[in-house]
């Protein structure tokens, strides 16, 4: 079978993506599939049509990539593609539709606001205090459809506000503006389509400040905790969450659920990536180590999901 490895793309997540796509070629090579290398970015259209593809193993983060659009091409070609369709990636994409999703299911998640670059222009000062009112401080600042943190804030006094949200408009025209969870960081990855497999909690230390951009991707600046040191009872909320929102979002193949917990144990969707890291250090493949699922099975289980 010839399966082709998509990688790179356009999105401001492009470095990441080439490193996730490397990840998964060597593990393909190594176990003796035929693969093809295809970068979005250079020639998609034309690959796609020469070549005769059994299957297509997405390795896109963000834009173009994770939120349906090449889900969408490979699904008019008839390719069969790993991960999540058309409508569980754009909607896992958009933080701001994922929440009004969880917010139906009753699935926990930060209280929220939606701002528009449109509507916001000269009235940044007003609606500043309603925000602060609305959602207290810290206050987290992200743009509704972007990954590694690109573009997020945690203001923690107004002073920071405007200029986070300015930050964010960089990125995209809607922004999400978030209530701040104090607590702990944890992630929990699923693998497999209608009933997934709960991978082991993993909690997310950074060693200074906030899991952002930096410390996503900067080895050493976080400790991984896996599994996550919480109480029995919470542990099983978190996973049971976990859970709901990959099935809430008709997410496949494979995801990775970012939650945050607060001092009483209240456990708080943030998002749902339909495409997480997948370096041999990034989470998904840490929590599949621990029960047993190398990278290179890990690749071939993804491979599966999507044949399923
Ligand atoms: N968006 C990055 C790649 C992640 O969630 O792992
Ligand atoms: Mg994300």
């Amino acid at each position: 079978k010839k399966i082709a490895v998509i990688r790179g793309g356009r999105s401001a997540e492009r470095e990441i993506s080439l490193k996730t796509g490397k990840a998964i070629l060597d593990a393909l090579n190594r176990q003796g599939y035929h693969t093809i290398d295809i970068d979005p970015a250079k020639d998609l259209h034309k690959r796609l049509y020469q070549e005769e593809i059994d299957i297509a193993f997405i390795a896109l983060h963000g834009r173009f990539g994770e939120d349906g659009t090449i889900q969408g091409l490979l699904e008019l070609e008839g390719i069969p593609y790993t991960g999540s369709g058309v409508l569980a990636s754009a909607l896992a994409m958009d933080k701001i539709m994922s929440k009004r999703i969880f917010n139906n299911l009753d699935i926990d998640t930060p209280k929220f606001a939606v701002l528009k670059a449109n509507e916001i222009e000269d009235k940044l000062e007003e609606i500043e205090q309603d925000l602060i009112d609305d959602l207290g401080l810290p206050i987290v600042v992200k743009p509704a459809l972007e990954g590694s943190s690109l573009g997020l804030s945690i203001v923690k006094s107004q002073d920071g506000l405007i200029e986070a949200i300015k930050e964010a408009l960089k990125y995209d025209r809607e922004l999400l503006v978030e209530e701040f969870i104090p607590g702990k960081e944890i992630t929990i990855g699923l693998l497999g389509n209608e009933s997934p497999q709960v991978l082991p909690i993993i909690e997310i230390r950074p060693k200074e400040g906030v899991y952002d951009f930096k410390s996503k991707y900067t080895k050493g600046m976080t400790d991984f905790i896996i599994p996550a040191e919480l109480e029995d009872k919470v542990y099983r909320n978190a996973e049971s969450l976990a859970l709901k929102a990959y099935q809430a979002l008709k997410c496949r193949g494979m995801g990775r659920v970012d939650l945050r917990v607060n001092s009483a144990g209240e456990a708080y969707v943030l998002e749902v990536n339909t495409i997480p890291g997948m370096t041999e250090t990034s989470l998904l493949p840490q929590a599949a180590e621990v029960v047993g699922i190398d990278f290179d099975q890990l690749v071939v289980k993804i491979l599966e999901n999507a044949l399923e």
